[in-house]
């Protein structure tokens, strides 16, 4: 919906993007393993909080309203009740109502559509967070707990790894119905890597995969899945990171705006934020994200905007499949040219759309809870010129975001615009 009361993305925090790669991430081969610990929830949660605060010059006491995007911080780290923990991060916050948003891998973007419907409900100043931490389980376990973002009950048995295989099968599809080969997705991968090879805060910062690495199952990029007619549809290469991470976007309202110390002249205002579900555990052709489609549909239209009006994109690229059908179903390609569109390079960053300027949820990294926050966080600094080596040289003015829980069962989009 387009907000009544204006809205605008005043500043933000981020931190890292951290797993197994990572330079900074402590695992069995760190020189600093045993003796230090990566960050918890809780520490990249009010790292996080503090720093959007810092960043636009308030006092914790200036917040009206907080939420915080999380999907399965219970199974990870044992930990719930997420609202309250970020209030724990400053005395400043004490009796503002902080509440924990989950719609799967797209509670992030739920959390800024929460933050956008409590300003068009009186709030000026909203403080929007997600957080996520991965790394305490290994892959086939943390597997297990994603899978919860599936219909766990009629889905979970696909495969170990529940959600790459439903991707698989996606790709699977989208072969057969375009005709075309899982070797189309590897311009969308090497991509991804290379804008990642550019983002200091990005999981996958110092990892490099070529185009034609990324096209060739090989020992270091096996096709993976038990699931044996799933299996040749997608490789380690294809899929996004198990990472730990948290952002922080701080919403106002025109009056929010006037109560920063700093940054009103940064603010990014949101022209439409949609949001839509299907039925879980029900996809009707695996070839489309309609869901997608359907909440890019309102968003466009709220604004007056369509597909041509957007000069850089974030899109839930959960897998390289899901990069492609993504920019299908937010107008950029017609159905089937979504793999085209990558490999004429229109997606990168001297391209026609950039899509995932930063290296997307494969290369950037996906800590699901804050993936959402990211997108918005990540436009935000793309419009205001704040992106370092990967900042796109066309200075944008318009971006989109599509933020993406299960299977495209939840989808959210957002539109921004510096003017
Ligand atoms: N050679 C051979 N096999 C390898 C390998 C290598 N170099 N690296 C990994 N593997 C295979 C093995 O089969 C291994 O299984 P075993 O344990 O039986 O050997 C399996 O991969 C896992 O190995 P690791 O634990 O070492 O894997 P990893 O830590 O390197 O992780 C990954 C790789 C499994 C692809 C992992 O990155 C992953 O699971 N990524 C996807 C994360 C995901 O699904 N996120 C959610 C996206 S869906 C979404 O966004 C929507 C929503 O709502 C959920």
């Amino acid at each position: 919906m387009k907000p009544n009361r204006r809205v605008t993305v005043a500043g933000g925090a981020i931190t890292p993007f951290i797993g197994k790669f990572h330079p900074d991430f402590i695992w069995k081969k760190h020189p600093d393993f045993g003796t230090k610990e990566n960050p918890s929830l809780e520490q990249l949660l009010h790292r996080v909080v503090l720093g959007a605060c810092e960043d636009v010059g308030i006092d914790a006491a200036i917040v009206d309203r907080g939420y915080v995007g999380n999907f399965v911080g219970e199974l990870f780290c044992q930990q719930g009740h997420l609202g309250a923990l970020a209030v724990a991060a400053d005395t400043g916050f004490l009796y503002t109502p902080f509440t924990r948003i989950e719609g799967a891998c797209a509670s992030g973007g739920l959390a800024i559509a929460a933050g956008v419907d409590a300003i068009q409900a009186g709030a000026e100043v909203v403080l929007v967070s997600g957080v996520e931490v991965q790394s305490t389980q290994n892959a086939k376990v943390g597997a297990d707990f994603l899978a919860r973002a599936a219909h766990y009950q009629k889905e979970r048995s696909i495969d170990p790894f529940t959600f790459p295989a439903m991707f698989a099968r996606r790709t699977e599809a989208y072969c057969h119905k375009h005709d075309v080969v899982p070797e189309a997705l590897a311009p969308i991968v090497a991509k991804a890597y290379c804008n990642a090879n550019r983002n200091p805060n990005a999981h996958m910062h110092s990892v490099t995969v070529t185009q034609q690495q990324a096209a060739e199952a090989s020992d270091a990029n096996p096709c993976f899945l038990d699931n044996e007619s799933l299996n040749p549809w997608l490789k380690l290469s294809d899929c996004s990171q198990v990472s730990d991470g948290a952002c922080a976007v701080i919403l106002c309202s025109d009056e929010g705006l006037a109560r920063l110390g700093q940054g009103a002249d940064r603010a990014v205002e949101i022209q439409a934020c949609s949001v839509a579900c299907g039925p879980l555990g029900e996809v009707a052709d695996f070839a489309r994200m309609d869901v997608t489609e359907a909440a890019a549909g309102v968003a466009y239209s709220s604004a007056g905007w369509n597909a041509n009006d957007i000069e850089v994109a974030e899109v839930h690229d959960c897998f390289s499949i899901s990069e492609a059908l993504m920019c299908e179903a937010l107008g950029f390609c017609n159905e089937g040219e979504g793999t085209q569109l990558a490999a004429d390079g229109a997606t990168s960053l001297e391209g026609r759309i950039p899509v995932n300027t930063g290296g997307g949820l494969m290369a950037f990294g996906h800590p699901v809870g804050a993936t959402g926050v990211k997108q918005v966080y990540e436009l935000f600094r793309q419009l205001n010129g704040l992106c370092g080596d990967y900042q796109l040289a066309s200075s944008p003015r318009r971006g989109i975001c599509a933020n993406m829980g299960g299977d495209d069962r939840t989808s959210v989009v957002t539109l921004l615009e510096k003017k």
